[in-house]
């Protein structure tokens, strides 16, 4: 048996998660910072590392507390060196190495985007090796094959701006407020069948390879929501459901045929949707439809670990403890980590 503390600090949320066998989570709380980006409708990273230093110590016993443990009964301590906001990560990592020197524990380095590819094996019955991994997240949108959580081969990734980030300006620019990608999925559902084919919207590089590229389609919504807005500035209702559900169509047509395409080049037949964007539920719903038509198997981590959260920093530092893997008090954070072959 085996029992990790972990904890999460890459970007704007804060998160302190106890995982047991790298698999049962006891508790994993997460602080969220909403109200602290709001006002400016995107991450500060400066206000961000300013609000882990003030959480990060309550948020870490909050996770001890609920999982009713001790820091002495703590096996590991996983932590996120990267990639990520360099503030925000050294925070979570200064924290992690004074906790685990003071309490004598081990500490395990963990990479923030194996983290999500682990959130999908969070679970009763976790997705069984090799599959192919999308990790659609704020800062990452890549394909990667993954034979094991310390094998993995990217296949594709964005070439410029990350899947979520674009969710993120488009809801921006509508002045849906923030965090946006959750703001377009709820505007995006009081929409129907009419409202997703409303606009034409690119698909970029969609019978091109396994690389994405999403500035091109912030570019057209953009556009699309000038060409629309009123001599005061304003859309109407009706349009901005439109935008939304024809903007969350294009990025989903996209991101199922590069799946089909990952999954036929590998000649696999699982696949894992992490990150962010693994909460959108027509995503979700969409995948469904497609795992069922192409005889696949699609699974998403539980909603609550699609977005950024400490189990599944957690699941993989027990993996790597298991392994012997220890990092002493020189350990360092990367807001740039490749992982798989990325450059
Ligand atoms: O994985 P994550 O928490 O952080 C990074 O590692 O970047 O992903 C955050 C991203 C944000 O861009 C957010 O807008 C997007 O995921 N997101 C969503 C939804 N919930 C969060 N995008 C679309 N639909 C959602 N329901
Ligand atoms: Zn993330």
């Amino acid at each position: 048996m085996s029992l990790v503390l972990g904890i999460e600090s890459s970007c704007d949320d804060l998160g302190a998660a106890l995982v047991r066998d790298g698999r049962e989570i006891l508790s994993s709380i997460v602080h969220r910072q909403d109200e602290v980006h709001a006002p400016f409708g995107g991450v500060v990273p400066e206000l961000a590392s300013r609000d882990h230093v003030e959480f990060v110590w309550g948020t870490v016993e909050r996770s001890l507390e609920r999982a009713g443990v001790g820091l002495d009964q703590v096996d590991a301590i996983g932590v996120t060196t990267g990639p990520g906001l360099i503030g925000s990560l050294l925070v979570g990592l200064c924290f992690a190495k004074a906790l685990a020197y003071r309490a004598g524990r081990p500490l395990v380095g963990v990479h923030h985007l194996e983290g999500h590819i682990a959130s999908a094996r969070l679970e009763e019955d976790p997705i069984a090796f090799p599959f192919v991994g999308a990790v659609l997240s704020g800062g990452h949108s890549a394909f990667y094959r993954v034979d094991s959580l310390a094998e993995i081969e990217l296949l594709g990734q964005t070439r410029d701006d990350a899947a979520g980030e674009v969710f993120d300006k488009v809801a921006k620019r509508l002045g849906l407020g923030y965090p946006g990608g959750r703001e377009v999925d709820r505007v995006a559902a009081e929409g129907g069948a009419s409202e997703r084919a409303a606009i034409p919207f690119p698909r970029p590089l969609l019978n091109h390879g396994l690389d994405l590229s999403f500035s091109g389609l912030k570019t057209a919504v953009a556009l699309e929501i000038a060409r629309r807005e009123g001599p005061d500035g304003k859309l109407s209702a009706r349009d901005r459901v439109r935008i939304c559900a024809s903007f969350q169509e294009a990025v989903g047509d996209v991101v199922i045929a590069k799946s089909e395409r990952a999954l036929g080049e590998t000649g696999l037949s699982r696949l894992a949707v992490v990150g962010g964007l693994a909460a959108n539920r027509r995503l979700r719903e969409r995948m469904a439809g497609f795992a069922e038509r192409a005889g696949v198997s699609v699974r998403f981590p539980p909603v609550a670990l699609c977005t950024d959260n400490a189990a599944m920093i957690a699941a993989v530092a027990d993996g790597l403890w298991r392994e012997g893997r220890r990092a002493d008090l020189r350990l360092d954070a990367f807001s740039r980590a490749p992982l798989g072959g990325e450059k």
